[in-house]
């Protein structure tokens, strides 16, 4: 069976996506050098996971990682941006500097939930990096520190974006028709 069954076309092939991450790891390099202790990243898991990867070795500071995972309250619900933590962090963000790490910031709503929910544990700071950014579909004002591409609205899958959670292991970003797709 095809891994690519329903991808219509690439929309960011793997050394697009190469270049950009080696571009947002010298940012964040560059925007966390001085600071006197490890910067906190923190993986949204899982459509984050593959990106998370590969940007990690494009930082060079001391970096600690955490995961969080989260579901949405299904479709009815998720305007409200109420999300429910399927995987709470490991350890307390207190004191540190945090950075969310997350694949793909939609009308924003999750993203939203997740600098709240962590500022409020007390960290020194709270900022997000995201591979891709639907900026039409926003639907709450959020600053997103560090941004890969911007896209447009079309529904997209691979480098760890799935839908129905197949296609994150396709090494490029592509566009989905979902008629075509997977089903089982
Ligand atoms: P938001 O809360 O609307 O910003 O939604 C963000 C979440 O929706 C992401 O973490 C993804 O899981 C999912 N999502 C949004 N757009 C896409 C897409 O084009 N492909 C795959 N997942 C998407
Ligand atoms: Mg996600």
């Amino acid at each position: 069976m095809a891994v690519n069954l329903g991808v219509s076309r690439v929309m960011l092939d793997e050394s697009a996506i190469r270049d950009k991450v080696r571009e947002l790891g010298a940012k964040i390099t560059n925007a966390y050098k001085d600071l006197d202790a490890p910067l906190q990243t923190v993986v949204i898991l899982k459509g984050a996971v593959v990106f998370a990867a590969d940007l990690l070795r494009a930082i060079d500071l001391p970096v600690r990682l955490d995961f969080m995972a989260i579901s949405s309250y299904g479709k009815q619900t998720s305007s409200s941006g109420v999300v429910r933590i399927l995987k709470d962090l490991d350890a307390p963000i207190e004191g540190a500097h945090v950075l969310i790490v997350e694949d793909i910031v939609d009308s924003g709503l999750t993203l939203k939930y997740l600098i709240d929910n962590l500022a409020a544990r007390g960290p020194a700071s709270v900022k997000t990096c995201v591979l891709l950014d639907k900026p039409e579909r926003r639907q709450v004002d959020i600053k997103v520190d560090f941004v890969g591409f911007e896209i447009e609205d079309e529904f997209v899958v691979g480098y760890g974006l799935d839908f129905a959670e197949k296609y994150r292991n396709l090494p490029y970003v592509g566009v989905l028709d979902p008629s075509q797709a997977h089903t089982d």
